[in-house]
């Protein structure tokens, strides 16, 4: 599908966005590993989220939908063998954190994905995981993974030179079956909604510093949660409002995690008016209503300690940075080049077309950036990534003339309405 937009005259209004996305995986997964039954309130229907429910369904999970709830009848620990092959679409956290949980079963099975998750780097899980005891069959690191389970998993003490969240949790999900606790370490503090929502769910966890350390579980105990909306896709409407003069959005009932929360802190360092109101905690995690106006922005530099805190959020903020007076550097990126795309390439491809002055380094971007610019519309691509047809999507309510985004419809995998809902508070 093709989307054509055109430059809007002021972003207004209150809205919310999809439910996060990471907590949704996270959810489903240790639902269906609980035992009895367990409601998922406000839990987001995306194409990615969809694998995880089919995988478990397919191992003896029994997931129903009503509305935006899900019930879900735990298949405990030990899972059912798969009658066939698991497809994960184009959703590296299924696949990754799935390797660690199929890891520890008495069982083989095997992870398959679309064409862009085929090319992802998988051996970041096979790694530890083999150290562990598992055996992964995989040509080249990547997917198909061919798991054979260990019974149970070797406790090990693992040092990443990543800040990943789905190895992480991959490990965690993995030392659920270990025979002793096991010691994940890493050198910046990923999101760490796994750790809050495995304690929940009955198991114990100690986290210290970059550090976390899991206990084997005999079981885990089904729950109730309810999950927050995402703040990776409320950050598409905070730079909408951040870039279009004379704006004013609310958004209402968006997870502010510490570990996902950079984009924020960012923004208000360069001069952005974001007020955070009615703070709370839902399901144990933070949550509140982001207010955003229209800013005089300046640039700033964002680097590596930063980067995990905000790593969904680097495309759309690159757009906001070129609104802003001065250079902007982001470095210490190199994770983007194996995302749903290469983002360091499209960003830097699609954002020429539209006239913004940036360069490419290896592990980020360079961007020239000037208040009040008007961007050209373009033709311009997705490469199938949402969050890159998003951010285009963004830019064009700033453009003179016509934006035209081309396989615009993968905005599916994580913010299934997303144009509905922009064009909700475009005046
Ligand atoms: C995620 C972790 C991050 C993030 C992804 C979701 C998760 O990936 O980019 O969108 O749910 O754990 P990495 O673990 O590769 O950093």
């Amino acid at each position: 599908m093709e989307i054509k937009l055109k430059k809007v005259d002021k972003i207004e209004g209150v809205i919310g966005v999809p439910a996060d996305k990471s907590i949704t995986h996270r959810a489903v997964m240790l639902s269906s590993l609980a035992e009895g039954d367990s409601v998922i309130e406000n839990y987001l229907p995306s194409d990615d989220c969809i694998r995880t429910m089919e995988a478990f369904k397919q191992m003896g999970a029994e997931i129903m939908a009503e509305g935006d709830t899900l019930f879900v009848k735990g298949a405990g620990l030990k899972l059912q063998k798969p009658q066939k092959e698991i497809y994960a679409g184009n959703s590296g956290t299924t696949a990754r954190i799935l390797a660690g949980i199929l890891a520890g079963q008495n069982f083989a099975s095997v992870i398959t994905g679309d064409e862009s998750l085929s090319k992802r780097p998988m051996k970041r899980v096979i790694d530890p995981l083999s150290e562990m005891g598992a055996e992964i069959g995989s040509e080249n690191g990547s997917l198909p993974l061919k798991i054979k389970g260990k019974v149970p998993l070797k406790a090990i003490k693992y040092e990443s030179n990543k800040s990943t969240a789905q190895v992480k949790s991959a490990v965690m999900f993995a030392g659920l079956y270990a025979d002793g606790a096991i010691t994940y370490i890493e050198p910046v503090k990923s999101r760490d909604h796994t750790e809050r929502m495995m304690r929940a769910f009955g198991a114990k966890v100690e986290t210290s510093g970059n550090a976390v350390t899991i206990y084997p579980a005999e079981k885990l105990i089904a729950n109730e949660v309810c999950i927050s909306g995402d703040i990776s896709s409320a950050a598409f409407f905070i730079a909408a409002a951040l870039i279009v003069p004379d704006s004013e959005l609310t958004i209402k009932n968006v997870g502010i995690n510490p570990t996902r929360d950079g984009i924020i802190e960012v923004l208000k360092k360069m001069g952005a008016e974001i007020t955070l109101k009615n703070v709370e905690d839902v399901s144990g995690e933070p949550v509140a209503d982001i207010k955003v106006k229209y800013s005089k922005l300046k640039a700033t530099d964002v680097d590596a300690g930063l980067i995990p805190r905000m790593i969904d959020e680097i495309p759309i903020f690159a757009l906001i940075a070129a609104q802003a007076e001065g250079i902007t550097r982001i470095t210490g990126a190199k994770e983007l080049r194996v995302k749903e795309s290469d983002r360091i390439t499209a960003i830097r491809t699609q954002f020429e077309k539209l006239g913004i002055e940036i360069e490419e380094l290896e592990d980020g971007l360079i961007i020239n950036g000037h208040p009040g610019y008007e961007l050209c519309g373009a033709a311009v691509e997705s490469f199938g990534d949402h969050r890159i047809a998003m951010t285009l999507a963004v830019a064009s309510l700033i453009a003179g003339g016509e934006m035209i985004i081309k396989d615009a419809d993968c905005v599916n995998i994580s913010f299934p309405d997303f144009y509905e809902r922009l064009k909700s508070v475009c005046r």
